[in-house]
């Protein structure tokens, strides 16, 4: 399997992102039904995650406390508060991979990227996660990394493929 470098675009919040761009997402759903998650999914697309200064600046927007912001964000599993990796790497924890090894790639990486799941590493290099089956069962154990997908992963062969992003 091939791999391809993914370049990551996801912004730092700057001053002009918080300013402006957020200003202006809030403007444009402030009032209307469902506001808060379509402000929310607007916000992460721009920011690439919801810190506590965002959250705040939504809820003071909408006139919403921000424990209800707080709320959303932590409930919907498609929303972050910690900045993603340039390249995302999902292990798939599917019944397939996960008997044949799945958990124990997953605690490999955990060590080697020295985070949880859900974490991102300090170079913003990787993010990890798990999924449950991304229908390669035949390839298992199998993880992706953006749009890659490696199958038949052992301990000795993660080295070589994080090694293919930087
Ligand atoms: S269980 Fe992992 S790909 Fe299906």
């Amino acid at each position: 399997m091939t791999a391809q470098k993914i370049e990551g675009t996801q912004p730092e919040p700057s001053e002009k992102i918080l300013g402006e761009g957020l200003d202006k997402i809030i403007a444009e759903y402030e009032g209307k039904p469902g506001a808060l998650i379509l402000v929310l999914h607007k916000a992460q697309n721009l920011i690439g995650y919801l810190p506590r200064e965002v959250q705040r600046k939504i809820a003071d927007g909408l006139s919403i406390p921000l424990s209800d912001v707080a709320g959303v964000v932590t409930f919907y599993s498609f929303f972050t508060m910690v900045p993603k990796g340039r390249h995302s790497i999902k292990v798939c924890l599917g019944t397939s991979c996960y008997v044949r090894g799945g958990q124990k790639l997953l605690e490999e990486l955990k060590k080697k990227l020295d985070v949880p799941v859900g974490g991102t590493t300090e170079d913003r290099r990787f993010s990890l996660e798990v999924v449950r089956c991304i229908g390669a069962c035949g390839l298992s154990p199998a993880l992706t990394v953006g749009e890659d997908v490696f199958g038949r992963v052992k301990n000795i062969k993660l080295g070589e493929i994080l090694g293919k992003y930087n």
